[in-house]
């Protein structure tokens, strides 16, 4: 869903702020379609895109000084560049390095600082070992990690955030319990909006 621009402005964000990452919403809408029909019609591909509205809501509420953001699965890099507009210092891993390339230029476009690297966001060394010993990953996919392009490791990240498809989430879970800093929060997109996770724990 589009952010309304209209809005009123319960969320306290500067009018002009909010108009801004509207029209970038719509552009990641946009960009959406014409992937749906250039790419997704031919063959499969995991990305599809979050409900951009609830998201914003979600990094609001949790916005703070100096904190610094990571999107696993950035895709065309919306969500990483709205955190970059709301002041977070933000960086998207994402393993289609074509869709890398579209995050790059839609962040120029919006005179944004988001970074992005190609490549996986589960750390080498990383491996999902759940008791009941099914370890299979489902849509998320292999490829070299990530990391040392950001220079930065997992847990140096405050808020983590990703939208994973269905039965991927303990295994996110899991590697942030692993990898992430003490304390960091990571939010999952899900059916029912955005749930927030601190030490592998619901945060109510
Ligand atoms: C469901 S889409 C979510 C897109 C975006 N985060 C959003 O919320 O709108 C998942 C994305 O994760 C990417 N992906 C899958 N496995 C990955 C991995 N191991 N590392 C980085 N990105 C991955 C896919 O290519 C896809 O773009």
């Amino acid at each position: 869903m589009a952010a309304d621009p209209g809005a009123p402005a319960r969320d306290g964000l500067d009018p002009e702020l909010r108009a801004r990452i509207a029209a970038l919403s719509d552009e990641g809408w946009e960009i959406w379609e014409r992937f749906d029909v250039d790419v997704r019609r031919n063959d499969w591909h995991p990305f599809v895109p979050a409900d951009y509205e609830r998201v914003l809501e979600a990094l609001v509420a949790q916005r703070g000084p100096g904190l610094r953001f990571l999107e696993w699965g950035s895709a065309t890099g919306v969500i990483t560049i709205m955190a970059d507009l709301l002041g977070y210092e933000a960086w998207g891993i994402e393993l289609d390095p074509a869709l890398v390339e579209v995050a790059r230029g839609l962040a120029s476009r919006y005179g944004s600082g988001a970074r992005f690297a190609a490549g996986s966001f589960i750390p080498s060394g990383y491996r999902y070992r759940p008791a009941d010993g099914d370890g299979r990953l489902g849509t998320i996919g292999d490829g070299a990690s990530a990391y040392p392009e950001l220079r930065h490791p997992l847990e140096d990240f405050d808020v983590v955030y990703a939208y994973p498809w269905g039965g991927e989430e303990a295994m996110m879970i899991d590697l942030m319990r692993a990898y992430g800093g003490r304390g960091a929060r990571l939010l999952l997109h899900g059916g029912e909006g955005v749930r927030v996770y601190r030490d592998g724990r619901p945060v109510a």
